[in-house]
């Protein structure tokens, strides 16, 4: 038994959660989480949805934190999908409408804590001000060394991997790559993640149990959390009870222990 299992067995016995953080080896390095939930919030509360999505952002700034003074290496949220552009306007207009505020209110305390921000998505289809917003947030925190905050935004898994394939079907048929040069690393470099560590744990919240088209290659043997806390009451708490259920599960990526 490791050593984590055994200082940590008793508390499990007991049926409570060890305190603190699991140790800094079982933390994951990256995160993904699907907030979800913000709508039934609302409407639990009889409120617009959209302030369920406002309360959605006040559960993020707290994770964020969390995350960054947890040495979480990277955090990958999701924050909008390409499907969502199918919601009703007056929900697409607000989602669109908190994303600029979300820039202009948060961006000076992630620069300061050296956050470097990444958008997985297609930028270019993001209306004018929003995809302005995002360039800005992505140039400021470029060098950043700390937390590495992936915000995914008009995003969507598969059109990720045909990107992907575009690119490499490209690169073949102007004779820069033969098809036994193709490895998994070199397929990984033309994602949005480029660079960055496979997804350890993800994290679902509000009792849905899929993952929607989220980091499909980069979650292939991610350790799951479905939750049933609905994303705006998701806390620092919360988040800590999940890194346990991550550090305490035994991930043997298809091999035998
Ligand atoms: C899912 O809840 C949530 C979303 C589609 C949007 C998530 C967005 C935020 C938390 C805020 C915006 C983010 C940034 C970075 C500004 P849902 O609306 O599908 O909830 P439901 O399933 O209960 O209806």
């Amino acid at each position: 038994m490791s050593a984590l299992f055994s200082r940590d067995r008793a508390a499990k016995e007991q049926g409570r959660l060890p305190d603190g953080l699991p140790p800094a080896e079982r933390l994951p390095k990256h995160v993904a989480i699907v907030m979800d939930g913000n709508g039934r919030w609302a409407k639990k509360r009889h409120l617009p949805r959209s302030a369920g999505h406002r309360a959605g952002v006040e559960a993020l700034r707290d994770i964020i934190r969390a995350s960054d003074d947890w040495g979480i290496g990277h955090l990958s949220i999701y924050a909008f999908s390409t499907e969502n552009w199918g919601r009703p306007q007056d929900e697409v207009s607000a989602l669109m409408q908190l994303l600029l505020q979300y820039f202009s209110s948060e961006i000076d305390e992630l620069d300061e804590k050296g956050v470097r921000i990444r958008i997985l998505g297609d930028v270019d289809g993001l209306p004018a001000p929003q995809r302005e917003a995002v360039q800005n947030a992505m140039a400021r925190t470029r060098d950043n060394r700390g937390l590495h905050l992936n915000i995914a935004l008009n995003y969507g898994g598969r059109a990720e991997l045909l990107n992907a394939a575009r690119s490499l079907m490209r690169q073949a048929a102007e004779g820069a790559l033969r098809p036994e040069e193709l490895t998994a690393d070199r397929f990984a470099a033309e994602l949005y993640t480029a660079g960055q560590p496979d997804v350890d744990l993800f994290i679902r919240t509000s009792g849905e149990i899929r993952t929607s088209n989220f980091l499909p290659w980069q979650t292939a043997y991610a350790e799951m959390v479905f939750n049933e806390t609905l994303w705006p009451d998701y806390t620092r708490e919360a988040y800590r009870q999940d890194l346990w259920t991550y550090a305490r599960r035994d991930r043997r990526f298809g091999k035998v222990k």
